[in-house]
């Protein structure tokens, strides 16, 4: 199959296109310089004559507090060109693919969220990606909009949970917050789904995130380092200093306290997914085979 990747150079983005090419799809992977998603009408275009029979689209400003700081960027990357993706994909008649997140949920109360949750973004970025879910959903009802969460996995684009063991491995000190849980989910599981035929002429949003109960930022940290120390990359277990999100300085902009997704409409379509535990180890044995291979 012919497949248009946004965002191929992403966290995400770039597990997909691994996992497309070993199963032998087509890729078309325009970079950032040669398609910017400011610019939608560009956007369209390519799609449209691209002959792609699958667009998917990684692409976002997807730092919280760069939303803030251009909330026009955002605009623009985030919604209105993922809008013109899926307009484009409905003329062309291919499937059209678009990734969300957790944080268009207003994460009040805790406990596992159902894909009907009600949406009430606290941030720029979560405003964005709920916008991009409105515009994708009015304009191509074929659609498919997928919600990830606190992505890990991707060892070149390391997120929370590699940072943790590469901290840690340097003797550097670590905090971690305890007041935000979700649901930690491997990026090449999130391919994996994407890839999957079972997806076929699915519509609509879908959470597709690791299995499990949700997770605090401090509690996946410490399986990490935990994970990290057994396989001996850790010689101890390093202190991490619990903290609450409105005491940690680089985060400027609020976060949804509890969003953690689940993933029961996945697993009824045959699509199994692993705990966040085992999700995060993995990623933590993904990371350190490749930093291994960096030094050698
Ligand atoms: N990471 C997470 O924990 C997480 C959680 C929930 C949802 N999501 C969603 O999952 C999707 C993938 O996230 P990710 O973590 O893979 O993101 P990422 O690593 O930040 O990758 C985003 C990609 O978008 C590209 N991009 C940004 N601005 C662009 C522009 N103006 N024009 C063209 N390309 C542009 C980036 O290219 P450059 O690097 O060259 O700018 C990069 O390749 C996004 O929709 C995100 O909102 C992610």
């Amino acid at each position: 199959m012919k497949i248009l990747v946004f965002g191929a150079h992403g966290r995400v983005g770039e597990m997909l296109c691994r996992a497309a090419r070993a199963a032998g799809h087509e890729l078309i992977t325009p970079t950032h310089a040669e398609c910017d998603l400011e610019y939608p009408a560009a956007v369209g275009e390519l799609v449209l004559r691209s002959e792609a029979e699958l667009v998917v689209n990684c692409a976002a400003v997807s730092r919280v507090e760069e939303c803030e700081d251009d909330a026009l960027r955002a605009h623009l990357v985030n919604a209105m060109s993922p809008a013109t993706m899926a307009l484009a994909c409905r003329h062309t008649g291919a499937r059209f693919i678009h990734l969300s997140t957790d944080y268009v949920l207003d994460g009040r109360r805790p406990g596992l969220k159902s894909a009907d949750a009600r949406c009430k973004p606290v941030n720029t970025y979560g405003f964005s990606k709920m916008e991009a879910e409105l515009q994708v959903r009015e304009g191509n009802a074929e659609a498919l909009i997928l919600r990830v969460s606190w992505v890990c996995g991707n060892p070149r684009k390391p997120s929370f949970v590699e940072n943790a063991v590469a901290q840690a491995v340097r003797g550097e000190k670590l905090v971690a917050a305890v007041d935000q849980d979700s649901m930690p989910t491997h990026a090449g599981d999130i391919a994996r789904a994407i890839l999957s035929p079972q997806l076929e002429g699915v519509s609509g949003v879908l959470q597709v995130t690791s299995s499990g109960e949700p997770m605090s930022r401090y509690s996946g940290t410490m399986v990490a380092l935990e994970h990290a120390r057994s396989v001996g990359a850790l010689s101890q277990m390093p202190v991490v200093e619990p903290q609450k999100i409105c005491d940690m300085g680089r985060f400027r902009a609020p976060r949804p306290a509890h969003t953690a997704m689940d993933n029961c409409d996945l697993l009824a379509l045959g699509i199994p997914m692993p705990s966040a535990r085992e999700s995060i180890c993995r990623a933590v044995d993904d990371y350190l085979s490749y930093t291994a291979g960096q030094t050698h």
